[in-house]
C-alpha cells in the first residue's frame, strides 16, 4: 500500500460524507500494521454534538474490528464538491484519540494524492493527555 493509494482511499471515503449541515466533506483511511485499511467519513446530525468526525469513525471502526496497531492515517477535507486542495490537519479530539491507541511516530497524511504532507502524530500532539 503506497501513501498515494491510502489517500486515493480516503478521497473515496470522503464520497460517503454525510455533511448537510457544514457542507465539509472528510474521508480518512487508516492502516494497521498488517497492512489492513479501515476508512471512515464525517457522520453529521441535526443536533450538531453527536457529530463524528472521519478519522475517530475510522479509528472506532478499526477498534471494534478488533484492530490495536496502526501504521499511519490518509486524511482529505474541504467543501463538498469542491476539489481537494488545502490539507485538512485533524481536530484536537481526534488528536487525543489516536493517542490512545498510537505512539508519537505514527503517521499521518495530509493533503491530495498528488501533493502528500506526511507528519507524526508526536509533530501534532506533543502533549497528549495521559492518565497517571
Ligand atoms: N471534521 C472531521 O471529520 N475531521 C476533523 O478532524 C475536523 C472536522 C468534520 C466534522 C464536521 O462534520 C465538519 O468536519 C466541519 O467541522
Amino acid at each position: 500500500m503506497t501513501d498515494r493509494e491510502l489517500m486515493i482511499m480516503a478521497e473515496d471515503a470522503r464520497k460517503r460524507s454525510y455533511s448537510p449541515y457544514s457542507g465539509f466533506a472528510v474521508g480518512a483511511a487508516l492502516l494497521t500494521q498488517e497492512g489492513k485499511v479501515y476508512t471512515g467519513c464525517n457522520i453529521e446530525n441535526a443536533s450538531f454534538s453527536p457529530t463524528c468526525c472521519a478519522e475517530r469513525v475510522a479509528f472506532f471502526t478499526a477498534v471494534s474490528a478488533g484492530e490495536r496497531k496502526f501504521e499511519k492515517i490518509a486524511i482529505v477535507g474541504g467543501k463538498a464538491n469542491v476539489s481537494l486542495s488545502a490539507p485538512c490537519p485533524p481536530c484536537g479530539v481526534c488528536r487525543q484519540v489516536m493517542s490512545e491507541f498510537c505512539d508519537g511516530d505514527f503517521t499521518l497524511l495530509l493533503g491530495t494524492p498528488d501533493d502528500i504532507h506526511s507528519y507524526t502524530l508526536a509533530d501534532i500532539l506533543p502533549l497528549s493527555f495521559e492518565l497517571k
